[in-house]
């Protein structure tokens, strides 16, 4: 092991943490009776539960193949092309000259995995998980984009071992060095090609945000880590009093001023290119944005941000963070913990970030003075979860101490 990752502390003992124990050490008993999964499947009562269990570590065993099947058929385009036009297997064999008996298979495992429908006269058209697929573009990068991810997993152990040195880490050429090479051509297609696919994939963060916060109290918003500038764009679609700021790396800001000029926001937006590891965030802004930045970063990385993000507020101003952040938290799961593992692996392939818990990036902006700290409940936390966090108008304790 020769990389330096961080080590966050896991939560400590209670009292009530021992009566947990106790109770998993039973259920782990329970499960490993060797007659209880026939007593159990032969219980109406219970055979619910054992089918959920056994289903659930099939579809463990079996997500390399539902992933390439996913794979195989945004390849081949079949959402977009089935998307209100179903189509038979000799059609769809011509379209993607594969042999009907291969691609029939791929149809009937889409079927199975509900991104395909059988309709009638032998048809193939869209399931309910395949419908999102025709119409967001942006799905569809970033299945293309994880091959790279599994890639670099093929073999866990060796990856867990090398993780820095593979195809994910290679794309994102900010996540491990302090500088990122921006002067050679190779290094500048490498800001395009990841800006564009944040661009894309943007999106569904977008939605939740502005569906779940007002900007009527601001009139200015820095984004930092703006990308070319799909929030700052929908942002000022959506509350037409607002000016903004954007700030990013230099390569990036120069992707996002042609994109700003083409949608007709060069009066509201001004370009602030440098780096958050180096220089401090400008000032002016009442609201500073972070939208999935702070999980790509180690936490010394995230603490300067905080920081510099509390010294260029005035006071009064408001932070607002928001990415994936972890679902699964020490006092229970949400149904969608699992999706922790994508990201925590994501994260590690991609460089020195990690997934954190809504309470751990709190703690942090705490740290870097914000009070009101508070989380935005939002509608599909797999996309985001939001926090906030206030630059106090009060007087710190020792400022007010020295005024009496
Ligand atoms: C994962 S992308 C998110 C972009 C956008 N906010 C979004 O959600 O699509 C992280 C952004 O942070 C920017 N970034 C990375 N390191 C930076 C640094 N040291 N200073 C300024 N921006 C940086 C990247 O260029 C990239 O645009």
């Amino acid at each position: 092991m020769s990389h330096p990752f961080d080590l966050p502390a896991v939560a400590g003992h209670s009292a009530s943490a021992k009566f947990k124990d106790l109770w998993q050490a039973q259920l782990e008993r329970w499960y490993a009776h060797p007659s209880l999964y026939r007593w159990s499947l032969g219980n109406p009562l219970t055979r619910w539960l054992t089918r959920r269990r056994t289903r659930k570590l099939f579809d463990l065993m079996s997500g390399f193949v539902h992933s390439q099947v996913l794979l195989a058929c945004v390849r081949l385009d079949l959402f977009r092309s089935l998307h209100h036009a179903p189509a038979n297997l000799a059609e769809l064999a011509r379209r993607t000259e594969l042999a009907p008996s291969v691609l029939q298979r791929l149809l009937l495992s889409a079927v199975a995995l509900g991104l395909l429908e059988q309709r009638s006269q032998g048809r193939f058209g869209l399931g309910p998980l395949g419908v999102p697929l025709a119409q967001h573009e942006g799905i569809a990068q970033m299945i293309e984009h994880n091959h790279l991810l599994y890639q670099d997993m093929q073999d866990p152990l060796q990856f867990l071992g090398n993780a820095w040195r593979g195809s994910m880490a290679d794309y994102w050429p900010y996540a491990h060095a302090k500088t990122a090479s921006t002067s050679d051509a190779h290094g500048a297609d490498k800001f395009t090609r990841y800006s564009e696919l944040m661009a894309a994939s943007q999106g569904f963060v977008v939605q939740e945000i502005l569906s779940s916060y007002f900007f009527s109290e601001h009139r200015c918003v820095l984004d930092v880590g703006a990308g070319r500038g799909r929030f700052v764009s929908e942002l000022a679609a959506h509350a037409p009093h607002l000016n903004f700021m954007m700030f990013d790396l230099p390569p990036v800001l120069a992707l996002a001023q042609k994109n700003m000029r083409a949608k007709g926001l060069s009066e509201r937006v001004s370009l602030h290119p440098g780096s958050f590891l180096d220089d401090p965030l400008p000032q002016g802004a009442d609201l500073i944005s972070l939208v999935r930045v702070a999980h790509d970063h180690p936490d010394a990385v995230v603490r300067q941000i905080l920081q510099k993000a509390y010294d260029a507020l005035p006071v009064g101003g408001t932070i607002l963070l928001a990415e994936p952040m972890a679902q699964s938290e020490p006092e229970g799961s949400s149904d969608d913990a699992s999706v922790d593992a994508y990201f925590h692996f994501y994260l590690l392939a991609m460089g020195d970030g990690r997934l954190r818990t809504p309470q751990e990036l709190m703690d942090m902006m705490q740290a870097a003075g914000f009070t009101h700290v508070e989380r935005v409940p939002n509608a599909m936390p797999i996309h985001a979860q939001i926090l906030l966090g206030r630059k106090s108008k009060c007087l710190p304790f020792e400022i007010e101490k020295s005024v009496n």
